[in-house]
């Protein structure tokens, strides 16, 4: 079968390889692959400064954000052949440590987490795939076209539920937010924080293209001047930072409503430096029991999150999301960005 495969630390070692098809185990699932997203991690991996092959591998199959279709399923699991899947990303740590044992392995504390396509784990971007019964998330039908949104959402799901954690340290009660970003991760948490009734701002540097619309289509408020001055006009009591500038992630904490909370979730290269006043910074965080959290991953709790808010978001809206559909033998387009591109997906059932 064909799959999307890359030597993680090679720059240009994209290509489609003919690999064996998988055969699954008695406790898995054998998947017709559908699509995968391509994300900003997928991007790193392809540009050599991410990623790790499984070991004796030279080669990692990529592709993290998943979607397919049962073909075969073991007997008497909840699954059955037709279904639509996502597999999860993340796998405990073998040791494992406190959080894994525990189901919380999207907060592994030593690091020897696999991921699937990203670490140590062949990814979802092939024709088949095998995955374990108890990392499949079976997903509506209705949302077949836009199912590779699945994965980030789960993120962003984790995200709020970091923030609402936080903040429930004491009273907590918050109505405004702004997201720093309208990309993927950026408009689906802007969605989520619309699902829980609270007054959505996102911001991002574009003034055209599909971004402002798709903001503003959420009953969102859409802006693109800079963080600084929109962030200490409207006090939010959470930020989702969604982009991982430096600049902006110190700019939304230095102007936060009290008690704020900022949650990371945008990845960012080392080496960029930003001159920051340290003192203001450190003054505002203490006098106004302000937070800042990052977050990174999701366990089965929130792929079930992500699942309800996915079924009671608009499909049309979703759909809008998805820019671009790349056939596998066309990967290259999928990584050539383009200045419209919300999120662009890789469809693996063209035949070549
Ligand atoms: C994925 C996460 C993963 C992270 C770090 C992100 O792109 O969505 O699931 O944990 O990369 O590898």
């Amino acid at each position: 079968m064909r799959a999307l495969t890359v030597a993680p630390g090679q720059r240009g070692s994209l290509r489609v390889s003919d690999v064996p098809d998988p055969v699954p185990a008695p406790n898995e699932l054998l998947v017709q692959g559908l699509a995968i997203g391509v994300c900003g991690t997928d991007k790193e991996i392809v540009g050599g400064e991410y990623g790790w092959a499984p070991p004796g591998q030279d080669r990692l199959v990529l592709g993290h954000e998943s979607l397919g279709r049962v073909l075969t399923s073991p007997p008497n699991s909840k699954f059955a052949p037709g279904d639509l899947v996502v597999g999860v990303v993340r796998r405990p740590d073998p040791v494992p440590c406190g959080a894994c044992a525990r189901g919380e392995f999207d907060m592994c504390r030593n690091g020897r987490y696999t991921e699937r396509g990203i670490k140590e784990l062949d990814g979802y971007g092939s024709e088949l795939w095998r995955v374990e019964t108890d990392y499949a998330v079976a997903l509506d039908p209705q949302l077949e076209s836009v199912g590779t949104l699945m994965e980030p959402t789960t993120v962003v799901a984790k995200a709020w539920e970091q923030v609402q954690r936080v903040g429930e340290r004491a009273w907590f009660d918050a109505s405004r937010v702004l997201v720093t970003g309208a990309g993927p991760i950026g408009l689906l948490a802007a969605l989520l924080g619309v699902q829980r009734g609270l007054d959505v701002h996102v911001l991002d540097r574009v003034t055209d293209g599909p971004k402002p619309d798709l903001v503003k289509a959420l009953g969102a408020t859409y802006h693109h001047d800079p963080v600084d001055s929109v962030a200490a006009r409207i006090e939010p009591d959470v930020v989702i930072e969604a982009t991982g500038a430096g600049q902006v992630v110190f700019d939304a904490l230095a102007n936060t409503a009290a008690y704020g909370i900022v949650c990371l979730t945008g990845v960012s290269a080392a080496g960029r430096r930003v001159g920051v006043d340290a003192g203001a910074i450190n003054r505002e965080l203490v006098l106004e029991n302000d937070v800042v959290v990052g977050s990174v991953n999701a366990n089965l709790r929130h792929y079930q999150q992500a699942a309800e808010a996915l079924a009671t978001a608009d499909v049309a809206w979703l759909t809008e999301l998805v820019s671009r559909r790349v056939p596998l033998t066309r990967f290259a387009d999928a990584f050539a960005t383009r200045p419209d591109d919300v999120k662009v997906v890789i469809t693996l059932t063209d035949h070549a």
